[in-house]
């Protein structure tokens, strides 16, 4: 990559202790800089999201396609106001229940908002993270922050500043260090501007939690299926391969019996599982674990960071075990079904 300028990484795990290094990345953003920020789903990568300048320098530090556009995030409810059109009684509802949290809302844009940020789109996504650093970084900026995941196009999403570091060094001006990411998979998305309520990307925020507020939601097809090329995508991020390790990774459905039979007789150089901790020992072959078959939770907390450390380890061809979609699961579920290129067996 072209760009390359000298990264500070600072740390903030107290907020008054580490006051001066909030500041500073405030500072940064509302000049016009990048900063890598931690949010309590991944880190992302901020930038002022009123400025288109800013803007364009995080889909060149990403690597990102310019027709995938950006959630805007804000930390007090008032500042979506400017960002759209209307604001109507449904996403009240959902700011109400789900904000803070890991919950995107899509609604059509106001001109405040640059082509740039919504990648030509007439709508734009606005999330109030929960995260307390991300929320004193973004409400001391006093700008609306464009962030994605602050990893380079493709590959998994950051859940700790290594992974940043790993990503973007050289790439932006500051990396906030705040230890790991409480929930580990980017927001659930949910769109309003159409006709019926619709969820473009599963995450912490389940469909049963959202028809608890909205009554019915439909589930686009691409949550949980490859996207039809010969159509738009309702989200263009969903159109682009995902979450990759550079292994080649298929998942696999069927108890831990049948897996270990498959893996066992397909079991070449490189080859690694990526199983459940509860499989780990029964396996004797290379493996990694992404948390227990029994917690969702859990599994969305480390799904990102195994995927990596299957890079760190050099594997070839991964064989994974496919988690329960009930719950946080489809979040899981939908990221690994990326990460394998759709690939799938059923034992
Ligand atoms: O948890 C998260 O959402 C993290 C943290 C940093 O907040 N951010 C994140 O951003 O995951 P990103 O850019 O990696 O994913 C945003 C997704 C993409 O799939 C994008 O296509 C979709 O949201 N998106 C953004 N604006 C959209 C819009 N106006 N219409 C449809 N999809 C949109
Ligand atoms: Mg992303």
């Amino acid at each position: 990559m072209e760009v390359c300028m000298e990264t500070q990484v600072v740390q903030v795990l107290d907020l008054q202790r580490d006051q001066k290094n909030i500041a500073a990345a405030a500072t940064l953003l509302r000049e016009g800089g990048l900063v890598v920020l931690p949010t309590e789903t991944v880190y992302g990568i901020g930038a002022n999201a009123l400025d288109p300048m800013a803007v364009v320098k995080i889909f060149k530090a990403k690597g990102r396609p310019q027709d995938n556009p950006l959630i805007v995030h804000i930390a007090r409810l008032e500042d979506i106001t400017q960002l759209v059109t209307e604001f109507p009684p449904t996403a009240k509802a959902l700011a109400e229940r789900f904000w803070p949290g890991p919950l995107t809302i899509i609604l059509r844009k106001s001109s405040l908002v640059p082509g740039a940020v919504s990648a030509g789109l007439d709508t734009v996504a606005v999330r109030m993270p929960s995260h307390p650093v991300a929320r004193a970084i973004i409400s001391q900026s006093g700008v609306p922050v464009a962030a994605p995941s602050a990893n380079l196009s493709g590959s998994p999403s950051p859940t700790t500043a290594q992974h940043c570091i790993f990503d973007l060094s050289g790439q932006v001006d500051m990396i906030v260090d705040s230890g790991w990411c409480s929930v580990g998979v980017e927001s659930t998305v949910v769109t309003l501007a159409g006709d019926v309520p619709r969820l473009l990307r599963p995450g912490a925020v389940t469909p049963e939690q959202l028809r608890q507020v909205l009554g019915e939601i439909e589930v686009d097809a691409a949550v949980a299926h490859k996207h039809d090329d010969s159509r738009p995508a309702a989200s263009p991020g969903m159109k682009y391969k995902h979450y990759a390790p550079r292994a080649r990774l298929v998942l696999v459905h069927g108890s831990l019996e049948k897996f270990t039979e498959y893996v066992h007789s397909n079991n070449t150089d490189g080859v690694f599982a990526l199983v459940f901790d509860e499989d780990k020992t029964k396996l004797h072959m290379p493996c990694v674990s992404y948390g227990s078959q029994h917690s969702p939770q859990q599994q969305a907390r480390r799904l990102f960071s195994a995927l990596r450390e299957l890079d760190v380890q050099d594997a070839a061809q991964v064989f994974a075990r496919a988690p329960s979609t009930a719950g946080m699961g489809l979040a899981v579920y939908n990221r690994l079904l990326r990460a394998a290129s759709f690939e799938e067996i059923y034992l």
